[in-house]
């Protein structure tokens, strides 16, 4: 039995969450059930999507219980087993939650993975963990990138958004990336190969969709949506006909109220298509994705760049970053060596 810190959801937040939503508390780790192992978390991987999962609201996977860990992916190692396949000190990933120990048990999304595969254990948490592989499949499999094409990315600067614009750069297209600040953008063009950067915070939507047509005087062809809102509707009024939209994430709004979308009729005009992406309907394929995405990001194919703060105590200031747009790459949090 070992002390195991639990950062527990106890309230639904009311827009951004506050320090009042949360609680963290200390219990023992549970004796084991056959089948079962203890991981000892080294790094959880804040997502946005978890801002989602504190709503009691109908979603892709149920919302977090009061009460019960704010979940989260998790990497970290095996510390006690009752599984064959998954022996003590192995490294482990899985959909488990902030806390120090997680019960795990084979199956779902619990894999073990492989250090001597990639320059860092915690880039199965970035470039070749859920980002990684939503990037791939978001943009590959849905929107079927053509050397010569122009692709739009909003986010461009964070995690999913930096590999989107490096992978479609490698597939021979042309890459305008939207970020907020002018550090952010310098570091689309430097680090992240992005042909043009478009600055958004200060800008009304018209300004901003002037500055994407003389970026792309011959239109869009692939809309990669990571922010939604007004950046989503100033984009739309830039696609080429027979352009694709894809929806990976609405940030703009995950804390505050649906915003309209105002420009949609452009979809009919351009004969375009909008797509929702969803990782969970990808999990099949992974195994696809997972080799190519370790061999670039090895190779230096792609950059991944990782904000690691430390401690569980920090775990709601670093998950914040996400919506404030202080984080410089992909949200981590470290709580053990
Ligand atoms: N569909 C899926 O399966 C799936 C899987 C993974 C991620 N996603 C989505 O992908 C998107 C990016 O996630 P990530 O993990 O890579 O995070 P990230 O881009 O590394 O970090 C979030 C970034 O969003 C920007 N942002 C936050 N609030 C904003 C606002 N109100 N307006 C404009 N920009 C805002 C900030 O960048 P700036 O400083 O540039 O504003 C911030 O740094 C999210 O929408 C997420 O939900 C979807």
């Amino acid at each position: 039995m070992a002390a195991n810190r639990r950062f527990l959801l106890v309230r639904r937040p009311d827009g951004t969450p506050v320090p009042d939503d949360f609680r963290l508390e200390t219990v023992e780790t549970p004796p084991l059930a056959p089948g079962q192992f203890l991981l000892r978390n080294h790094y959880v991987s804040l997502d946005p999507a978890i801002r989602g999962w504190m709503d009691d609201a109908p979603s892709y996977l149920p919302p977090i219980a009061l009460g019960d860990p704010v979940r989260a992916t998790t990497i970290g190692r095996i510390a006690e087993t009752t599984h064959p396949d998954y022996p003590v000190g192995a490294w482990a990933s899985g959909l488990n939650g902030i806390e120090d120990y997680s019960v795990c048990q084979a199956g779902g999304f619990t894999t073990l993975v492989d250090e001597t595969a990639v320059p860092s254990i915690t880039n199965y948490l970035s470039s070749v963990g859920a980002i990684g592989v939503t990037a791939y499949f978001a943009l590959l499999d849905l929107g079927k990138p053509q050397p010569g094409e122009t692709v739009l990315v909003s986010g461009a600067a964070g995690a999913v958004g930096s590999l989107v614009g490096q992978i479609a750069k490698a597939k021979g297209c042309r890459t305008i990336g939207i970020a907020g600040g002018a550090e952010k953008c310098a570091r689309l063009t430097a680090d992240y190969g992005y042909d043009v950067a478009i600055d958004y915070r200060g800008k009304s939507r018209e300004a901003l969709a002037e500055e994407i047509r003389a970026a792309a005087p011959e239109g869009i062809d692939i809309q990669f949506e990571n922010v939604g809102g007004e950046i989503l509707d100033a984009g739309l009024l830039a696609l080429k006909p027979k352009g694709r939209v894809i929806l990976c994430g609405l940030i703009s709004q995950y804390n505050s109220e649906p915003q309209p979308a105002y420009n949609l009729w452009q979809l009919i005009v351009q004969g375009a298509t909008m797509h929702g992406f969803i990782l969970t309907h990808y999990i099949p394929r992974m195994a696809e994705a997972i080799p190519e995405l370790a061999a670039w990001t090895r190779d230096g194919t792609i950059r991944i760049d990782e904000h690691i703060d430390e401690g569980i105590e920090n775990a709601l200031p670093a998950f914040l970053r996400l919506f404030d747009g202080s984080n410089r790459g992909k949200m981590i949090l470290k709580i053990a060596d």
